[in-house]
């Protein structure tokens, strides 16, 4: 039978309790959910990624009681795997899982030029190891009778096409397919899957793709600026984030097959 009682948790704490993995969690927008998931109770949040040296340096300065940091090259399905198996044997269950780990392809990647090479390379990260990731939460959850959030980063290049960037933006309009189809399927496990789909903000993804034409933070900011409708405001990795745990959190317990714009009503410059 369904529930209809309402528990959201109006204590101000939105995750208490809740186990949370974040993939690409040492940089960037991953980072700064890291940090938002923590300060909102959750009693573990598990960084993956493979840059080993800084995802303990967040962990640790997150705190070892809260934050753990685990390696995972989500390209590999087997590692993905391992993650999840070792963060349900250290912390009971998986409440959350955050698919955001992304790369950008190196050059233009325009499709007069396109580096195949660079494009599979691409698409193992950014498609094939978004599915390993939903496929192994949604496992575990699954397994475990939990109603769980997933939650995939995508992108304004989810529905918009660009000058440059064919295989980033073809793998963020796939990650939206993924969101809908794990959406419906997962449904009547009570498992919700949604997608994130900021518009630019800094982080050194964004600072690598724009060198060396846009040098400074400040120039980078004023460019996406300028792509949104909204004025007075920058997008920053902690606008993400906090629509993230908006949708990791039971204020979200009915959203489910969405795709979350966070772009402040998005036009190309
Ligand atoms: N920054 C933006 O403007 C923007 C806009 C829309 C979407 N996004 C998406 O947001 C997500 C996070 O990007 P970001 O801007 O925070 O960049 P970032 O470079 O700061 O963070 C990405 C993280 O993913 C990790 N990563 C890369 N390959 C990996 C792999 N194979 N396995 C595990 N981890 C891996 C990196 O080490 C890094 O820590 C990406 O999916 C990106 O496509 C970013």
């Amino acid at each position: 039978m369904a529930e209809s009682g309402n528990s959201i948790d109006n204590s101000g704490q939105k995750l208490t309790g809740k186990v949370a993995i974040i993939t690409g969690g040492a940089s960037g927008i991953g980072e700064e959910t890291a940090r938002v998931f923590a300060n909102h109770g959750a009693r573990m949040v598990v960084i993956a990624d493979i840059q080993d040296e800084l995802g303990t340096q967040v962990a640790a300065s997150i705190g070892s009681h809260r934050c753990r940091y685990i390696h995972c090259d989500v390209s590999e399905e087997e590692e993905v795997k391992r993650l999840v198996e070792e963060t349900v044997k250290g912390y009971g269950q998986l409440d959350v899982m955050f698919s955001n780990a992304g790369v950008m392809s190196p050059g233009g990647q325009k499709i007069l030029e396109l580096d195949l090479s660079l494009f599979d390379r691409l698409f193992a990260v950014n498609a094939r190891g978004m599915a390993a990731c939903v496929k192994h939460a949604a496992r575990s959850m699954t397994a475990l009778g939990v109603r769980g959030s997933i939650i995939c980063t995508a992108s304004v290049s989810g529905s918009h096409a660009g000058l440059r960037h064919t295989d980033y933006v073809m793998s963020k309009h796939a990650v939206k397919g993924l969101m809908r189809s794990a959406s419906t399927q997962l449904g009547p496990h009570g498992i919700r899957v949604n997608c994130v789909s900021p518009s630019g903000t800094v982080t050194p993804l964004t600072r690598a793709a724009n060198a060396p034409s846009i040098r400074t933070t400040e120039e980078l900011q004023e460019y996406y600026a300028q792509t949104s409708k909204l004025k007075g405001f920058y997008l920053s990795p902690s606008d993400v984030a906090h629509a993230v745990l908006f949708l990791a959190s039971d204020d979200s317990r009915f959203v489910s097959g969405h795709d979350l714009a966070v772009d402040g009503c998005f036009a190309r410059a």
